[in-house]
């Protein structure tokens, strides 16, 4: 008996999304995505076409590229972990502009076809897949923990007042989806040595934390031509980040300090 009924309770809104959807009519949209296959590096990239029922789909351009994954084209490769712009796995360009597909909704107004291409200026690892190695490595070389030499006599917690917590407001939210850093001309072209503002955003992080002990040493690493100081202030950094935050403010307020250091 309590079997049954627990069917019954499971069945009963699938039921009701299947009606809704059958009575909608299709609403069409396509979906244009840059496919690249490193098993066949002969051949070049090209834009594949797509056609999703949006009747029959979520809102968003990830529940677009689930659907055709699931349904057309099970080959198609993109990253995507919490479908809620947490993770930062599911970040490319759509219709020229770096975002995340969990957050972007798919204009069902517009006839244009949605334009999907991994980050721009990166090694593709295979069709939406950008290589995130070299990005990993510059966040590692900023040591992202908290460095301390002293520490409490009572042997408890490092306190911060509450005023010094807010200072990372803003900052600590950053999911490094890599949106920022793959959007600013100056890390296009100089990758290997500028840090891109993602990775300045959170060494200023740390640099500004209360708790931490190593802000000299942070500000000595960035102290050359090309770490920080390539960044020209051209705030596509900003602009880009789905999260809303700031990192070419991040930026302008480390080179603030390091001038005020060396007064
Ligand atoms: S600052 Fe914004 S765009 Fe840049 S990595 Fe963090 S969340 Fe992504
Ligand atoms: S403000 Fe700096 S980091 Fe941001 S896009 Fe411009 S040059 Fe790049
Ligand atoms: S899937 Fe995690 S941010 Fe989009």
């Amino acid at each position: 008996m309590l079997r049954s009924t627990t069917k019954l309770f499971k069945l009963a809104p699938l039921a009701r999304f299947q009606s809704t959807a059958a009575a909608a009519q299709p609403l069409m949209k396509k979906f244009k995505i840059y496919r690249w296959d490193p098993d066949t590096p002969e051949v070049k990239p090209k834009l594949k076409e797509y056609e999703v029922d949006m009747n029959d789909c979520g809102p968003m351009v990830l529940d677009a590229l689930i659907k055709i994954k699931n349904e057309q084209d099970p080959t198609l490769t993109f990253r995507r972990s919490c479908r809620e712009g947490i993770c930062g796995s599911c970040a490319m360009n759509i219709n020229g502009e770096n975002t995340l597909a969990c957050l972007c909704k798919v204009d069902k107004t517009s006839s244009k076809p949605e334009k999907l291409y991994p980050l721009p200026h990166m090694w593709v690892v295979r069709d939406l897949v950008p290589d995130l190695t070299h990005f990993y490595q510059q966040y590692k070389a900023i040591e992202p923990y908290l460095q301390r030499s002293t520490f409490p006599a009572d042997g408890k917690e490092i306190v911060q007042s509450i005023e010094d917590r807010a200072k990372l407001d803003g900052l600590y939210e950053c999911i490094l989806c890599a949106c920022c850093s793959t959007s600013c001309p100056s890390y296009w072209w100089n990758q290997q040595e500028y840090l891109g503002p993602a990775v300045l955003m959170q060494a200023y992080r740390w640099m500004v934390d209360s708790r931490d002990e190593a802000t000299e040493k942070r500000e000595t690493m960035l102290q050359n031509s090309m770490t920080l100081y390539r960044c020209h202030t051209i705030m596509n950094c900003t602009r880009t980040c789905p999260k809303g935050l700031n990192p070419g403010w991040a930026i302008a307020e480390i080179k603030k300090d390091i001038a005020k250091a060396s007064i």
